[in-house]
């Protein structure tokens, strides 16, 4: 392992520019550097590499990162060792720290049960393809079902002859231990038998391509013998984190933008060969969590491919809920009936199979709606089933946006109206919420929870009154004393863009300054700010926003720092591509800013020469906003409290609003904006 400082050390001497010069021909403009994109094919140049802040973005396919994403996804390198590869070309020394027994106990293990997959694997392709039986056996069934050799090779298929201890022979004659062979099920517990016998075989890689197990198909039609075993669970080998055909498939998942799924091994062979590349099985069980990170990580759009019977679908689409979660974009396709997509791609080809895919595959949604739909009709109890599923699906989507779409579409699929899908969803959001408050109280040390739980979404009629990004309240404050009333307000387009931008600002400070130590004190910004807002984190309007800043004060409370690479590095695509994208920004204010702020600009020095500056001002403004949040809120208590004759609620409200306008107005004052009325 390469100590943190030494980490430090190499990150600060990389230049990215001289990094993607070594792969891509770069011409100066204007700051930039720009070239040709390596990551898609392009004509004119679109690819720009930014020195100043050391990362790299193409305008054309949307890649951005780092140095180390760079080489991570340009020479397929893992992140230490593109870091090794950083510390050569700078001429780092690396002193590699000493691990724990107990992790390289670990590590030491896991690379001997690789070893030992590497030797059966090679024992399983000589007896394939350099034995008669083999050849005439198992390779003639791998031919008889349409593969070619170089697909057989690059899947790591082989066959295991009908013998009862031919691997575990060759084993102890070349030096392997039986161990390690029963440690990864390749024989059986009492060093006897092997445990593949009379299959053809099909090794099972992980994401660097190592193989991490085996599944054996029976090539007999005889029903009691079970089609397909597999390898047992091993350190190598959690099967909720791997998908079959992932690491054949990596490369044009993340070209093409998608990941097609199906179920079966020889699913995914047959469409690689026919030059559909991307995609993978989920091996006949349904998708966990983990497999679907896996994919998310690659890409956010999922097509699933299904040749079961209604009702195996319908249990199928049950498991789907946790990819909706992800804010994956789910899409079925149905084969056409007798048909999986090994025997429809062997048949008709890849032309014709992507064509069919394409023109047939239904947004996940509205699939299962109009499948649940067919099973109710005139069966009102049944439907109100119904709508409670699909509003259950739906509230599970954390892109607010995303959600209210899919209410409008639904709402007049099912025929009901939107608000009640709204309040509906709203209810369901509201009790996650709660659950996850539960049970992080429950653990108060906990770690940060990631997957935060989306923010309701408001139907139009609540806008005005609860629109938590509101800078004024509403207008009809025109009913309250003249001293509760407000200048006029902006536009809620502008209003939303500027709420939103407060935010983005504080996680931008956090992204990009959160590591830097601040003069004269002891702490970094990450810790001023967060110090600062601690009691907002909870308010942040956006998922992702929000997100980010509580795993920046988890972190901190863990005494972990985090600085811009962490976040370009995230293991979350949600994240590195804000991180990117704050780190791209040209530094810039949001529209109108300065008309609904006055806001001196002039004087303003670019953040990067004045961070403090920069940071006192963001969290200020940021701070407004809440306190602006707090005082519309409160206003419609008044309000409510007015038009209800309740004079005690009355008073005690508007007293809290003076105090609340008090402390509005002195950051105002900070922040330099005279907008307000008094
Ligand atoms: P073919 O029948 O050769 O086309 O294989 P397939 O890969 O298309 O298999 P199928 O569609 O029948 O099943 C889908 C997946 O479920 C398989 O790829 C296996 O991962 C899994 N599977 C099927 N049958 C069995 C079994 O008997 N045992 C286990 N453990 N898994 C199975
Ligand atoms: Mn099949």
């Amino acid at each position: 392992m390469i100590p943190p400082k030494q980490v430090q050390e190499i990150l600060d001497a990389t230049r990215i520019e001289e990094v993607i010069e070594e792969f891509v021909t770069l011409k100066r403009r204007g700051v930039n550097l720009i070239g040709l994109c390596p990551f898609h094919g392009e004509r004119t140049p679109s690819f720009n590499v930014n020195p100043a802040r050391n990362i790299f973005k193409c305008f054309g396919c949307g890649k951005a990162g780092d140095a180390i994403t760079f080489l991570k996804e340009h020479e397929n390198l893992t992140y230490p060792e593109a870091l090794r590869w950083l510390a050569r070309k700078y001429h780092i020394e690396v002193q590699e720290i000493e691990r724990t027994p107990e992790q390289l106990a670990e590590i030491q293990l896991a690379d001997s049960l690789y070893i030992v997959n590497e030797f059966a694997l090679q024992h399983f392709q000589q007896q394939l393809f350099d034995t008669d039986e083999g050849k005439s056996v198992a390779l003639a069934y791998f031919r008889k079902r349409g593969l070619r050799e170089d697909t057989i090779r690059a899947f790591g298929l082989g066959y295991a002859p009908d013998e009862r201890d031919l691997l575990l022979r060759k084993a102890r004659s070349t030096g392997h231990s039986p161990e390690l062979l029963k440690k990864t099920g390749l024989i059986s517990q009492d060093d006897s038998r092997d445990f593949f016998r009379a299959r053809v075989m099909f090794a099972i890689h992980n994401m660097s391509g190592k193989v991490a197990a085996f599944a054996g198909r029976t090539m007999s039609a005889e029903k009691t013998i079970p089609k397909y075993i597999n390898s047992p669970e091993t350190e190598i080998y959690v099967k909720n984190k791997i998908l079959y055909g992932a690491y054949q498939a990596k490369k044009a998942i993340r070209q093409l933008d998608e990941c097609l799924l199906v179920e079966g091994y020889m699913d995914v062979i047959s469409l690689h060969q026919a030059g559909i590349e991307n995609v993978v099985a989920s091996s006949g069980t349904s998708l966990t969590d983990g497999q679907l990170q896996l994919i998310r990580r690659n890409t956010q759009n999922l097509k699933i491919l299904y040749d079961g019977d209604p009702a195996g679908i319908k249990a199928a689409l049950r498991g789907l809920d946790l990819a909706l979660e992800q804010d994956l974009n789910v899409r079925i396709c149905l084969l056409p009936d007798g048909h999986d997509p090994d025997s429809y791609v062997q048949e008709f080809g890849g032309e014709q199979f992507k064509k069919y895919t394409t023109e047939n595959a239904k947004d996940f949604i509205f699939f299962k709606t109009d499948l649940l739909l067919g099973e109710t009709k005139g069966d009102p109890i049944k439907r109100a089933g119904l709508v409670k599923d699909i509003v259950s699906s739906i509230a599970r989507i954390p892109d607010p946006i995303k959600r209210s779409v899919y209410l409008k579409e639904c709402s007049a699929l099912l025929e009901v109206s939107e608000e009640v899908l709204h309040a509906e969803a709203n209810k369901l959001i509201g009790q996650t919420i709660r659950k996850k408050e539960e049970k992080a109280a429950r653990q108060p040390g906990a770690a940060s929870d990631h997957s935060m739980p989306p923010p309701p979404v408001w139907s139009d009629d609540f806008t005005q009154a609860t629109d938590p990004g509101a800078f004024f309240p509403p207008t009809e404050a025109g009913e309250l004393p003249p001293e509760w009333g407000e200048a006029s307000a902006p536009r809620p387009v502008e209003r939303k863009a500027a709420a939103e931008y407060q935010e983005r600002d504080i996680i931008r400070l956090l992204i990009q300054f959160g590591g830097q130590v601040l003069p004269h004190e002891q702490t970094t910004v990450g810790e001023y700010v967060l110090a600062d807002i601690e009691e907002s984190l909870g308010d942040f309007d956006n998922p992702l926003y929000s997100r980010v800043a509580a795993e920046c004060h988890a972190l901190l409370m863990e005494g972990k720092s985090f600085d811009q690479h962490y976040f370009i590095q995230h293991e979350s695509a949600d994240v590195a591509n804000l991180a990117i994208d704050v780190l791209a920004e040209p530094w810039e204010f949001s529209p109108n800013w300065e008309a609904m702020w006055n806001y001196p600009l002039q004087n303003q020095p670019m953040p990067e020469r004045n961070f403090i500056l920069d940071m006192k001002q963001a969290l200020d403004r940021f701070k407004l906003k809440k306190v602006q949040k707090m005082c519309a809120l409160n206003l419609t208590r008044v309000q409510n409290a007015s038009k209800e004759g309740d004079h005690d609620a009355m008073i005690r409200y508007m007293k809290i609003q003076q105090k609340l306008n008090e402390t509005r107005n002195e950051i105002a004052q900070r922040v330099g904006t005279v907008v307000f009325g008094k």
